[in-house]
């Protein structure tokens, strides 16, 4: 709609004044020459003080002033059009020196007699809040369920345990006997004091390995060797008696990387291990396979089980919390895996074992490698 340019001024103020979001216009000299109502609210200046101010120094801090200078000017010098046209989010100042995040757009317009820059602002704290609660929900939730599995696990750990002290015990009585020896038989405590040792050794690494398992952390993105995570969480979650009757194959070829958080590709590996154990108890048959391998820009892991297998109803449901079927654990592991797999952008489902028993199959993106 073409417009003279003292409608256009007049249009102009109207959509300012009626906008949903705070509305500032910018001249090319960097000064405030439009600022609506919204702004008003949103960063406490009134219109009649923020108009012919210095736009960067009302809304922009300080840290991010330069870069909105050399992105002005390399507009005006040289045509770059750099945020213009684009969403972006970022952050903005108050009156009270206080900074919110934003999602801010910029347009240019050239129909009035100069250049004047657009800035359509939104407050976007409210959802930023939300979506830190919920990211903080979530890590208290994979947090829970890693130290109740743990807690689940906790008396094949401590038998685990036992059996590297019980060997210290071992060593260091025969260490006296050889002490006592007349002569004191030194070759022999040569021998015994490093086996004592390498069972210190192994107990450490024991507990080492259930305080990784339970420490709290923030996810993570960082390159993981699938191969490594499978082994470590088949060491976990293996150990004890039930873990010894079973015969597992692992397949990989070396070096598979993907961006993950290591811990929680272990807890998900171990959920699924674990569902893969409780599954076979009592079958005769116990073979658990896990492979992984590339598959188009994917990483695969799929974990499969002779055990009881699963019914398509139960397929449905498999991944809704609390469906659980067994009288110990809460039914909860599955639905903590998907959310961890998706949220680091893959995807985790049940399928079939041709050989009978299930199958549970991960897939996670290399593309952002
Ligand atoms: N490999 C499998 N074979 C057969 N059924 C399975 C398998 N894995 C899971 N299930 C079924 O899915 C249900 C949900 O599994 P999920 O891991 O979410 O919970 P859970 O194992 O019951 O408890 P926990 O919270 O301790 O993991 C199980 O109760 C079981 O009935
Ligand atoms: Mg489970």
């Amino acid at each position: 709609m073409p417009t003279s340019p003292e409608t256009g001024g007049q249009l102009l103020a109207a959509v300012l004044d009626t906008a949903l979001d705070a509305v500032v216009v910018m001249r090319a000299d960097g000064t405030v020459f439009g600022w609506n109502q919204i702004c008003e609210r949103l960063f406490g200046w009134t219109a009649s003080e923020a108009i012919g101010q210095d736009l960067s120094e009302l809304i922009i801090p300080e840290r991010l002033r330069q870069a909105h200078k050399s992105g002005l000017e390399r507009f005006l010098r040289a045509g770059e059009v750099g945020i213009l046209g684009r969403q972006i989010e970022t952050v903005a100042l108050r009156r009270d020196g206080s900074e919110i995040p934003v999602e801010l757009a910029v347009m240019l317009t050239g129909r009035f007699q100069e250049i004047l820059f657009l800035g359509f602002i939104r407050d976007i704290s409210a959802r930023m809040e939300a979506a830190t609660k919920i990211a903080n929900l979530q890590a208290e939730l994979v947090h829970m369920s890693r130290v109740s599995a743990m807690g689940a696990m906790a008396s094949t750990l401590a038998h685990e345990l036992n059996q590297p002290l019980a060997a210290v015990t071992n060593y260091l009585a025969a260490c006296e006997m050889a002490l006592d020896a007349d002569p004191p038989a030194l070759d022999r405590l040569r021998e015994l004091i490093p086996a004592a040792r390498q069972n210190t050794t192994r107990a450490a690494h024991i507990i080492r390995r259930l305080r990784n398992m339970t420490v709290r952390s923030k996810a993570a993105r960082e390159r993981v060797d699938v191969g490594e995570a499978i082994e470590e969480a088949a060491a976990v979650a293996l150990i004890g008696p039930e873990g010894t009757q079973i015969r597992k194959t692992i397949t990989h070829p070396p070096q598979l990387m993907v961006q993950f958080d290591r811990m929680q590709l272990q807890q998900v590996l171990i959920n699924l291990i674990r569902n893969a154990v409780e599954a076979m108890d009592g079958c005769e048959r116990k073979h658990l396979r896990i492979s992984a391998y590339r598959s188009g820009d994917e990483v695969r892991i799929d974990v499969r089980d002779t055990g009881r297998g699963l019914s398509e109803e139960e397929r449905e449901t498999l991944f809704t919390p609390f469906s659980g079927t067994k009288e110990e654990g809460m039914g909860i592991g599955l639905s903590v895996s998907r959310m961890i797999v998706e949220a680091q952008h893959g995807r985790l489902w049940a399928a079939a074992n041709e050989e009978g028993g299930a199958c549970f199959c991960i897939a996670i993106p290399t593309a952002s490698d």
